[in-house]
């Protein structure tokens, strides 16, 4: 099986976890475009989708999925998305694509984080994907410069402004041994938007897929 095909596989089993009627939390990324293909099969059964980026949404809209303005909703019940690197403890890397800060605040009011993904996402420790890390444009070489006395190696990723005008520092050589810890501390530097980390909100659900089919882990 291709990785692509592993990553299909673990986005349609995600599908079961869509409640009759309910407004659904869709992440980013090439294996949520396979689940969001899936949603429009079944797109008469679900009120809408709040999503969390601009393509995402192209793509929720193309296949006739009503949009859902976060605005609108107090609470979802469930997200789902993929991840760069996913732990033993269910903490994440995200934002691959660049969409961790709505991927954060969907996933901030979701009571269930349905996490998919092929086999080579999981990890012993976080840090061998660079963590991507959200920055107001002016403050970049300042989280450039903190970063680097945190120990990791950040470069800017090039010709690439995120869904809300901003940069993306990639920050190489980490291991991450307390990722909620870490999440904590670079959100305390200033210019900082949101980075990569999901451990003080990591998944509730793990459908990883492998050859021999999808596993599902429950925190
Ligand atoms: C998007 O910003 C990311 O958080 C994605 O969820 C993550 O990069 C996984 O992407 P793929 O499904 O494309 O591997």
């Amino acid at each position: 099986m291709t990785q692509d095909e592993l990553k299909k596989a673990a986005a349609l089993a995600a599908l079961d976890y869509v409640l009759e009627g309910a407004i659904i939390g869709v992440g980013t990324g090439s294996t949520v475009n396979h689940f969001i293909d899936g949603l429009g099969g079944i797109k008469a059964r679900i009120t809408g989708a709040v999503s969390s980026s601009e393509a995402s949404s192209a793509r929720l809209r193309a296949l006739g999925i009503p949009l859902v303005d976060l605005a609108e909703v107090d609470e979802l019940p469930v997200y789902v998305d993929g991840a760069d690197e996913i732990d033993g403890g269910f903490s994440m890397i995200k934002g691959g694509g660049g969409a961790l800060t709505r991927e954060k605040i969907v996933a901030a009011v979701s009571r269930r984080f349905v996490c998919i993904c092929d086999a080579s996402k999981q990890v012993a420790t976080l840090g061998r994907f660079p963590l991507p890390v959200e920055v107001i444009p002016m403050a970049a070489r300042h989280v450039a410069r903190e970063l680097a006395a945190l120990g990791g190696q950040p470069k800017l990723r090039e010709g690439f402004v995120t869904d809300n005008g901003n940069l993306i520092l990639d920050v190489h050589g980490l291991a991450i041994a307390e990722p909620a810890k870490l999440e904590a501390r670079i959100n305390q530097i200033v210019g900082v938007v949101t980075n990569g980390l999901f451990a003080q909100r990591g998944a509730d659900v793990l459908l990883l897929a492998a050859p021999e089919g999808v596993r599902r882990e429950q925190r």
